[in-house]
């Protein structure tokens, strides 16, 4: 009997699916059947995480999008709906924020990108997504946050910030939304072997001392984020709303 698939014919949003978590949840969502429209600034990292996906037979579209502005995300999520009848799924994934930043140190263009890119993002993407759903009768939000949205990191002030508004946010449209059919939930990876954590998996000394923190003694690798994604995506977790689901190695409850 064939397998079915849990995202047939459904229209999926990734942002920041040019790279890392991103990119592996839009190719994971692909293979689940889905519609994937890829959302990232980085055009060309966009186009390939495009041709990964068609190399593996499944169907998806780039969509350059700065998620820090209005009309380009009213546009990105429009442009969805219409290429792909519809919007079933939105992961709103992209960040940016500086690494080795207390409060002191934070500049104010510093704050300001921190913010726009991956909290006010979350909030845009929301904002153009939720009337589409709305009218369909529902729909599905997945963010991502962070364990840094949960617990204290040295010197990641804006990020903490941001990622501690992710999950409020998150709770907010849970609380808000839920009997419009729509579900919002969060996933907050721990460390994780992306573009983004390069450095850390460079300096093996750091490497270390952060892997001997983790209960299971090793870093996470996209692929744990993105079917943890897929997961709240889903069916499956169709009782489930306003949730952050920590998926970090042990690193939180130790
Ligand atoms: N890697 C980890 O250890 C880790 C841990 C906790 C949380 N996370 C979260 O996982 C998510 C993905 O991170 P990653 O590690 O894959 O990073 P990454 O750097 O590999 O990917 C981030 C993507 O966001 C895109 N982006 C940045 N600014 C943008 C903008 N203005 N508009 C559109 N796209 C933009 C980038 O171009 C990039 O493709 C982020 O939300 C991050 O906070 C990662």
């Amino acid at each position: 009997m064939a397998s079915r698939r849990r995202f047939e014919e459904r229209s999926v949003i990734v942002t920041g699916a040019a790279s890392g978590i991103g990119r592996e949840t839009a190719v994971r969502f692909a293979r689940e059947g889905a519609l994937v429209t890829v959302a990232d600034i980085d055009e060309e990292g966009a186009r390939q995480t495009v041709e990964a996906i068609t190399a593996d037979g499944g169907v998806a579209r780039a969509c350059r999008t700065d998620v820090t502005d209005p009309d380009a995300v009213q546009a990105m999520v429009d442009g969805a709906a219409e290429a792909y009848g519809g919007l079933h799924v939105l992961h709103n994934n992209a960040y940016w924020a500086p690494l080795g930043r207390t409060v002191a140190d934070t500049t104010l263009p510093e704050w300001d990108r921190t913010i726009d890119t991956t909290l006010k993002s979350v909030f845009l993407g929301c904002k153009y997504a939720i009337p589409h759903m709305v009218a369909a009768g529902g729909g599905v939000i997945v963010n991502t946050a962070s364990t840094a949205g949960l617990v204290a990191t040295p010197s990641f002030a804006a990020y903490m910030a941001a990622k501690g508004g992710v999950i409020a946010l998150t709770r907010s449209i849970a609380f808000d939304y839920g009997k419009e059919g729509i579900r919002c939930n969060a996933v907050a990876p721990g460390l994780t072997r992306t573009p983004a954590t390069d450095p850390v998996f460079r300096d093996q000394e750091r490497l270390d001392f952060l892997t001997d923190r983790l209960l299971l003694g090793y870093a996470g690798e996209p692929k744990d984020i993105a079917e943890a994604a897929l997961y709240l995506a889903g069916d499956e977790s169709r009782f489930m709303t306003g949730q952050t689901i920590v998926v970090d190695g042990g690193r939180l409850i130790a």
